[in-house]
């Protein structure tokens, strides 16, 4: 029998003894400390690392978002769509995550849905604020947060900020297509309307992609992000019937119905309209 294999004969550090290791870096402690169950369901675990996780990835959404936004104003289109790619690609590594919640029945969550009292995904800030910088903007989703000052200031800040598809309507103006003026100057706190003139300037930029390449590429990943979101409000839902049936949520919305209303959502309308005007 060989003797058990050493990596540190090629090399790896072993002590880290005053010195920066992995978990360190990670604040591992931190993250991995904060699992703390209210119940002694079994399934109690996989509903928190599920939810835990799904806000690191908004986290990471967030961040992204709020660059690409940042390089549309400054027409810097490539970085932009570097990081809208990696957005969708956030939604759908969210996606892939229900496949892990759907193993959980109605029998193993109810045994601690009690311990959850009015808690809901419903007031995860981070959820609202990928809304708010997406364009869908409902203010009476501030309320939930009034509780925590620094939470409700931030989505507030964000709001008085043009959203991410306000910043391609500009985009698509400063580049010559025509785009309403009253759409380019509107009140950016409220949600954008669908405005007959912007379906034009998108049909301008499909009718000859040769010649917009860049804002039809623009447009193609915003509808992508779209489609990502929009699967995963469809999953969420969809779980939701699966574990919960047609029971009220937590949060206190008819549960179902409720999500089943927010599907209609369109966060870029336009870029939808557009096709069937093609
Ligand atoms: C068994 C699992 C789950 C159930 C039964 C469930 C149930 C619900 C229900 C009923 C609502 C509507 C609000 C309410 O009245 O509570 C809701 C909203 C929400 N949930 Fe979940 N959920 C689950 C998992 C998740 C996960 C893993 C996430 C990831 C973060 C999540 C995020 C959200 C968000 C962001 C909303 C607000 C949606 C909106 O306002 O459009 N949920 N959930």
């Amino acid at each position: 029998m060989s003797e058990p294999y050493d990596p540190s004969v090629e090399g790896a550090e072993m002590s880290f003894d005053g010195r920066m290791s992995y978990g360190d870096y990670l604040q591992l402690d931190r993250i991995l400390g904060a699992q703390t169950r209210l119940s002694t369901a079994h399934d109690e675990m996989l509903f928190i690392i599920q939810h835990q996780t799904s806000e690191l990835w908004m986290r990471l959404a967030i961040h992204e978002i709020a660059a690409a936004r940042a390089a549309i104003a400054a027409d810097e289109l490539q970085p932009a769509f570097k990081m809208l790619t990696r957005v969708a690609r956030i939604f759908e590594q969210l996606n892939g995550a229900w496949d892990v919640l759907r193993t959980m029945t109605p029998s193993e969550y109810t045994r601690f849905r009690e311990a959850l009292g009015q808690s809901s995904g419903f007031q995860s800030f981070q959820y609202r604020e990928i809304e708010y910088m997406l364009g869908n903007r409902n203010r009476a989703m501030l309320r939930p947060h009034a509780h925590r000052p620094e939470v409700h200031a931030r989505l507030t800040a964000e709001l008085a900020r043009p959203s991410l598809y306000d910043e391609a309507l500009r985009c698509v103006a400063r580049a010559g297509i025509a785009v309403p003026e009253a759409v380019l100057s509107r009140d950016v706190g409220a949600t954008h309307r669908a405005d007959d003139g912007v379906i034009e300037a998108w049909r301008a930029v499909y009718a000859d992609p040769a010649g917009h390449w860049e804002l039809y590429e623009l447009a193609e990943k915003l509808v992508d992000l779209e489609d990502y979101f929009r699967r995963w409000r469809f999953n969420h839902v969809t779980t939701v019937e699966r574990v919960i049936g047609f029971k009220r949520g937590t949060g206190g919305t008819g549960g179902v119905s409720y999500l089943r209303r927010m599907l209609e959502v369109v966060l870029f309308p336009e870029l939808w309209q557009v096709r069937t005007a093609l």
